[in-house]
């Protein structure tokens, strides 16, 4: 009935979200509130990581890609679950910290680290530097020596494969801001420099092809092109490389259209072509690392807004407000993502008007989507946009001072705050 598993109808016709009534959770923590349950997310991280121990014999990690979401909560989550993460900036490591995470299963990437980056990932003992450029690794290199350490790096690799999805997160290509490029001959000789470094040691190869892809088919040619690498780095530089990262990217149920592939079989594949091509290559297998970040929370969250003004404009559309939009989901304008919403107080009744969901924001692209069915939307009911759990929270924004919303933890039916709503005072706290 709904694109989540996770999401119901209780007997006063309320939407639920992991057994708990979301009219109640609305009326308890104010609205907009993002609201995400622990149960699925623990779901999601285990079939992969059972997954992997299934069909790849354990030789590998999952590493939460925390730009999907980050907060202390989901950091001690997912290092209970025994998982690992994947980090771009020093406050996404710097919560990881704080959430006390096991740093040596943490991957750190980016395209332009700084300096004083690189020495909080060396001082904190990340588990990987996944190195983008040559002017990177030549930093890394001197400020490795000057702290004594030697740090293990990936290279992140472009392997050239066009995986379909939208331009924005598109990844793999030659043209990208992202890596080294195979095809140029950039990344062989990255590897030859790399390889001589005394003070970083270069474990393995990483690489990314997009996100929200539903075909397993580039993830599979992505690996054989990587392995292709691995096998050439061995046979020509006789070096070998241990460590092999295929970035996340596995798309989830937006729409009821969308037809996702279960995780499980997604790598089932993959781990079926890494061995079988290890064996005709003659190469050791690899570790395997994955980075799922929307697959793990996406379906895990929805966002609870309350209805306000609602404009009907004859024979062109309907305008629905709510008290939040593009600063807490900032999806629509960027990428035209489509959503499904449900007026949570009338869940059991059909959604059989088309309207257009507009956000408080001045701005006239501030929406959440247009043509969306939905159940008649009045003053005061509660709105919920489905399957928010990724890249809203974490791409959240304060345009027109708005505060950016709480996040509640739901698990079988009780909830807890993990992140406070922002307080006025916090809006000013850096003005001077
Ligand atoms: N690993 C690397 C190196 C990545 O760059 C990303 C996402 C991931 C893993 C996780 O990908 P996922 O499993 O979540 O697809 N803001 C965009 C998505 C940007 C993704 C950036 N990189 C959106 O809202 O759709």
């Amino acid at each position: 009935m709904f694109v989540s598993e996770n999401l119901g109808v209780n007997e006063k016709g309320h939407l639920t979200v992991g057994g708990t009534d979301t009219v109640d959770l609305a009326a308890q923590y104010g609205t907009p509130l993002y609201v995400m349950d622990e149960e699925l997310i623990r779901k999601n991280l285990r079939s992969f990581h059972n997954s992997m121990n299934k069909y790849y014999n354990g030789m590998g990690e999952v590493h939460f890609a925390s730009k999907a979401f980050s907060c202390l909560e989901m950091c001690r989550i997912v290092a209970d679950e025994g998982d690992g993460l994947d980090a771009v900036s020093i406050g996404e490591l710097y919560t990881a910290v704080k959430a006390g995470f096991p740093m040596e299963k943490v991957g750190f990437h980016g395209n332009n680290k700084t300096d004083e980056e690189l020495r909080y990932a060396l001082e904190t003992g990340v588990g990987h530097i996944i190195v983008d450029n040559i002017p990177e690794l030549h930093r890394l290199e001197t400020i490795a020596k000057d702290m004594g350490k030697k740090p293990h790096i990936m290279f992140r690799i472009k392997p050239g494969i066009d995986a379909h999805t939208h331009k924005a997160v598109m990844t793999g290509q030659i043209d990208s801001k992202f890596g080294f490029a195979l095809e140029t001959g950039e990344a062989f000789e990255a590897v030859k420099e790399a390889v001589a470094c005394e003070n970083v040691e270069l474990y393995g190869v990483h690489c990314h092809i997009g996100s929200q892809i539903f075909d397993i088919e580039p993830f599979e040619a992505a690996a054989k092109t990587m392995l292709g690498f691995i096998a050439k780095i061995k046979n020509e530089l006789n070096y070998e490389i241990k460590g092999l990262n295929l970035g996340g990217g596995f798309g989830i149920k937006y729409l009821e259209k969308d037809d996702p592939q279960p995780f499980e079989v997604f790598l089932e594949r993959v781990s079926g072509v890494v061995r079988s091509e290890c064996e005709k290559l003659g190469i050791a297998q690899p570790r395997m690392y994955i980075e799922p970040g929307r697959s793990i929370v996406g379906s895990a969250g929805i966002t609870l807004y309350t209805v306000g003004a609602r404009k009907e404009i004859p024979n062109i559309r309907t305008y629905v407000s709510i008290d939040g939009g593009m600063p807490d989901n900032p999806r629509y304008i960027l990428y035209q993502s489509e959503y499904e919403a449900v007026v949570a107080n009338k869940a059991d009744q059909p959604r059989d008007e088309k309207v257009t969901i507009a956000g408080r924001c001045c701005e006239s692209g501030d929406l959440i989507g247009e043509n969306m069915p939905l159940q008649h939307a009045e003053s005061g009911d509660t709105l919920a946009v489905l399957a928010t759990g990724a890249y809203n929270f974490s791409m959240a924004m304060t345009y027109n001072r708005l505060q950016r919303p709480a996040v509640v933890f739901v698990n079988k039916g009780e909830s807890r705050i993990a992140v406070k709503r922002e307080s006025l005072d916090d809006i000013i706290r850096n003005d001077v």
